[in-house]
């Protein structure tokens, strides 16, 4: 595996297996790998003939107050479990190779070019982290811009960043892979490791509720009722899969969403179906 965390060396190697003709995955991550991760790298394994992982903790998907800081970095591990996987690059830059500029750290100015798009944005986790999408689809457009893959794959446990990305990316295919999960439920997060031992006894109670809704045995309301019990609720909304709007008669695939606050954590989980 090659680790490069400048774009100028990372370039010359693309280009030559793009002169080979051989398509190229990108997978892009922000480290403290976890077996979800690992399923995005077989995902692009299965697609392409290169593998570009990268790692960058990304600062314009933070607000002030969040855990940029604090985020768990495990550059070492991450870059063991990649070679394992035969990864064929880890690209680790810093934030002054993603934004060289001042101007590419204001966020305002990215954000006015979807002005009369804020739709996804704004809706559900938009509603409690504003800046969020914002900071995502920016990097994730840095990141095709610097590794020109044919092929990006992305987690469905982030089903909104997902549909920003395939809505707000031109010119790279992307693909998703199914939300991975612990034997009791909990979606994989590295941010679970958050969790106290008593938080993560209550965690996966979000996945049984959110199954429970599914299979009819509880209504929306009950389901909100049984979350209160054991969350802090931010929002469930039961959703139009692609659009992410009011389901109508056109609605194929449902998508129901949830976020809740446990402690100091903010737990997000969804089921995508087929109606
Ligand atoms: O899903 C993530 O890990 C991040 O939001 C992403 C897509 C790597 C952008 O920083």
């Amino acid at each position: 595996m090659q680790i490069f965390s400048h774009i100028y060396p990372l370039k010359t190697t693309l280009m030559d297996w793009r002169s080979k003709n051989q398509i190229i995955a990108l997978v892009p991550t922000m480290g403290g790998l976890h077996r979800a991760h690992l399923a995005l790298v077989e995902a692009a394994q299965k697609k392409a003939d290169r593998v570009v992982v990268s790692i960058f903790v990304n600062p314009m998907q933070f607000a002030a107050h969040e855990d940029f800081d604090t985020y768990p970095r495990s550059i070492q591990a991450d870059l063991a479990a990649l070679e394992a996987l035969k990864v064929d690059i880890a690209f680790i830059p810093d934030a002054g190779e993603i934004y060289p500029s001042n101007e590419s750290l204001n966020q305002a100015k990215f954000k006015k070019k979807y002005q009369k798009n804020t739709y996804l944005f704004e809706i559900l986790c938009g509603r409690t982290r504003p800046h969020f999408f914002y900071g995502v689809l920016q990097v994730v457009q840095r990141l095709f811009e610097i590794v020109a893959p044919d092929v990006a794959v992305f987690g469905q446990k982030d089903y909104q960043q997902l549909k920003i990305i395939q809505k707000f990316t031109q010119g790279v295919e992307i693909i998703s892979v199914a939300v991975v999960r612990e034997n009791d439920g909990l979606a994989i997060s590295t941010r679970n490791q958050y969790l106290n031992a008593s938080e993560r006894m209550l965690a996966p109670q979000l996945y049984k509720t959110l199954s429970q809704l599914l299979r009819d045995e509880l209504d929306k309301q009950s389901a909100i009722g049984q979350l209160q019990h054991h969350f802090k609720l931010d929002y469930l909304q039961v959703l139009d899969a692609d659009t992410l709007s009011e389901i109508d008669d056109n609605s194929s695939k449902i998508a129901i969403l949830c976020a809740v606050f446990l402690g100091k954590n903010r737990l997000i989980d969804n089921i995508v179906f087929r109606r």
